[in-house]
């Protein structure tokens, strides 16, 4: 089949490079022609592991192609296919300018029938509206269908989650749309679920909200088990052990971040309003994240007020809002960093992803340092702060460590370290709901 994919972000590339090696004809557009061009070279813009040597391989092909000719994209092919961001405004609600502008180019470039497929995380109703904006601006809606089909992939896991998927979901109202999205898919190994357009775009919104919703769930408990004395990691291994809870995403730590929770925690809560149903569920996983940040450093504060003198230097591990990414969008390390700033007089941050303070969010703070190594950033520090579990930290000597910083305390804010270890390496640890 001949598919354009529109929007070259981590999503809309991975789903052109898998659907190549699905041994379609496709061609990925954005108007981004920087972006276009290193694409091209298969050169990535952003950092998704295995996903380079793999576009490669399929630029090889001669099946995969970049383009920033959009309205050529949208001539030359069926099956449009729509990644573009749906950032969150000020109020939550998601801001569709990039969808209406992918709209308003269609509406330009088309002459025979053409099936699109929105894969953007759009709120409820969006399809709807997709479907009659476009009709209206070409003033015929039988030249197209629009079919919901949310995806799943994770940041730093996309290649694999779209191999592999747990499920593909199409929602739409033309048979004909569903069958060529079905057949799109067809060689791919997974349940498949056809719905309405309302439903798959729910889907996708309660999913995402579930997950945060077991995040922020472990922790409260962690915050429970920081007054009760016990360990939320034993709690968590504890709770997963049942079938019927699962263990994952039960990691209690600073929280969640990332261009899709967030974003589409506050988008779920702005649709319940608008529709006036009660979320009051999503209300509280949202509060929780939001305060989770403070509770590790203010236990941190806590301690340094007894043993160092202030203004404090504080190593911070990780900036990222997850590992195996350079994206720091929303990530509760930038919180973690904002709430201890005024303390301190020196933030030296490592992070796999970040050579210069240009690449933080705080580009002219003389008081944060970006370091190379991690003796360098750990080098006289009151305290080590974990934000983000990078592999490449679970090898810190910390025995070294505690002799080159000037208090050996470890604020561990993603469990990722034994308790045990970091004090029998001379550390003082410190994390929420884990005995200290
Ligand atoms: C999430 C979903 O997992 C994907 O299924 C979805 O497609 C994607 O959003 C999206 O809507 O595009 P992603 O944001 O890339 O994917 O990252 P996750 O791996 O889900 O992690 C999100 C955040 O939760 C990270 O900050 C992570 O550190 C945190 N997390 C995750 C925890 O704090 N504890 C856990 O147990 C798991």
């Amino acid at each position: 089949m001949k598919i354009a994919v529109i929007g070259s972000g981590y999503v809309g590339t991975t789903t052109a490079a898998v659907l190549t090696s699905l041994h379609h004809h496709v061609t990925a557009a954005d108007i981004d022609i920087t972006k276009v061009k290193k694409l091209k070279q298969g050169i990535l813009p952003f950092v998704e592991p295995g996903l380079d040597k793999f576009l490669i391989s399929m630029l090889e092909t001669g099946r995969l192609n970049f383009t920033a000719d959009i309205y050529q994209a949208v001539k030359d092919n069926q099956v449009l296919l729509i990644a573009v961001g749906t950032p969150s405004r000020a109020d939550g609600t998601a801001d569709l300018r990039f969808l209406q502008s992918v709209a308003d180019t269609i509406a330009c470039s088309i002459h025979e029938y053409k099936v699109i497929v929105i894969k953007s995380t759009v709120p409820v109703g969006t399809n709807r509206w997709f479907s009659d904006y476009l009709g209206n601006k070409i003033g015929n809606p039988h030249m197209f269908d629009v079919i919901s089909n949310p995806e799943f992939l994770r940041e730093g896991n996309a290649l694999q989650d779209m191999l592999h998927p747990d499920r593909t979901v199409i929602g739409g109202k033309s048979q004909k749309a569903i069958q060529i999205v079905k057949e799109i898919y067809e060689s791919m190994q997974s349940n498949l679920l056809v719905t309405d357009w309302e439903t798959a775009e729910l889907i996708k919104y309660a999913s995402n909200s579930f997950l945060a919703t077991k995040i922020s769930f472990i922790n409260e408990i962690a915050r429970i088990a920081e007054h009760a004395g016990a360990d939320v990691v034993e709690i968590a291994r504890g709770m997963g052990m049942d079938s019927r809870i699962g263990s994952e995403f039960l990691r209690a730590g600073i929280g969640f971040g990332g261009s899709c929770f967030p974003k589409d925690l506050k988008a779920l809560i702005a649709t319940a309003k608008e529709l006036g149903a009660d979320s009051k569920i999503l209300e509280a996983v949202e509060y929780i994240n939001r305060t989770q940040p403070n509770f590790y450093t203010e236990k941190l504060n806590r301690l340094l007020q007894k043993i160092a003198k202030r203004p404090w230097k504080i190593a911070i591990l990780g900036l990222t809002f997850k590992p195996d990414t350079d994206d720091q969008r929303e990530s509760p390390a930038i919180q973690v960093v904002n709430h201890l700033l005024e303390e301190c007089e020196e933030i030296r941050i490592i992070d796999p992803t970040i050579q210069t303070r240009n690449q933080t969010p705080w580009p002219h703070e003389q008081k944060v340092t970006i370091c190379r190594t991690t003796t360098e950033s750990l080098s006289g520090a009151d305290a080590v702060i974990l934000c983000t579990d990078w592999e490449q930290f679970s090898n810190i000597d910390w025995k070294e460590a505690a002799s080159h910083m000037r208090h050996p305390v470890l604020l561990d804010g993603r469990n990722m370290f034994d308790p045990d270890d970091i004090r029998s390496a001379g550390m003082r640890y410190l994390a929420l709901g884990r005995g200290e």
